[in-house]
């Protein structure tokens, strides 16, 4: 079972992003995760390249970039550009999801696909070939901080048979929602990579939390 932490700076303090990453270049995080939202796939604006740019500068680990955004394909190649080491693009915002995993494949870093609470991990039989990594999103995508949806755990379950019964190496991601209480549950259901926002963020101890959520 691979256990890996990802954590969100969403949650951080923009004020203090370098120090941020600073101590997650210190902990025992594994993977970066970059929320990236444009106030249409989601009803919130967080931040883009320009802010990538500068955390890739400073970050030991790899940055892994959730794109919550229409029409992804547009800026694939900039995410890249500024450091991306794996690219998550929304199921529900993709009209030639083949096309858009196979581009990102091709700018020579990992691709991943997101899927909304309310969509079915079924829709992913025919291109899961494709995906180094499923998101399974277990709140609603927009804002850190929200109640994770148990009915993730099915999901969880599902996406794991299916990646099993195609002897495929997909990494199995959650986001939402993650925290100390649930990451094991989360770990045996078939989870591989946790992302951890508020969790990380508002915890007094931020180091200890990340070691906590790998228990
Ligand atoms: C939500 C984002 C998450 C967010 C998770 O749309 O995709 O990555 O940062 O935050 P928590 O862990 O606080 O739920
Ligand atoms: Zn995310």
């Amino acid at each position: 079972m691979t256990k890996k932490v990802a954590a969100s700076l969403l949650s951080a303090d923009f004020l203090e992003l370098g120090k941020a990453v600073e101590m997650l270049n210190e902990s025992e995080n594994d993977w970066i995760h970059v929320d990236v939202m444009d106030g249409e796939f989601v009803p919130n604006i967080s931040f883009g390249q320009p802010v990538i740019k500068c955390i890739k500068k400073i970050a030991k680990q790899p940055l892994d970039v959730h794109l919550m955004i229409v029409e992804p394909d547009r800026y694939l190649n900039d995410f890249v550009k500024v450091g991306a080491d794996i690219i998550s693009v929304h199921y529900e915002a993709c009209r030639h999801l083949h096309r858009t995993l196979s581009a990102i494949k091709d700018l020579g870093v990992m691709a991943g696909v997101v899927l909304n609470p309310h969509t079915p991990v079924s829709c992913l039989k025919d291109i899961l070939y494709l995906c180094d990594t499923v998101t399974l999103m277990s709140v609603n995508p927009g804002f850190g901080g929200q109640k994770f949806i148990e009915h993730t755990y099915d999901k969880i379950k599902e996406l794991k048979e299916l990646i099993t019964k195609n002897s495929l190496s997909t990494l199995i991601e959650i986001d939402g929602g993650v925290n100390v209480q649930n990451a094991t549950s989360l770990y045996q259901a078939g989870a591989d990579v946790l992302v951890a926002g508020s969790a990380v963020f508002s915890s007094p101890n931020p180091y200890q939390t990340i070691k906590d959520l790998k228990k």
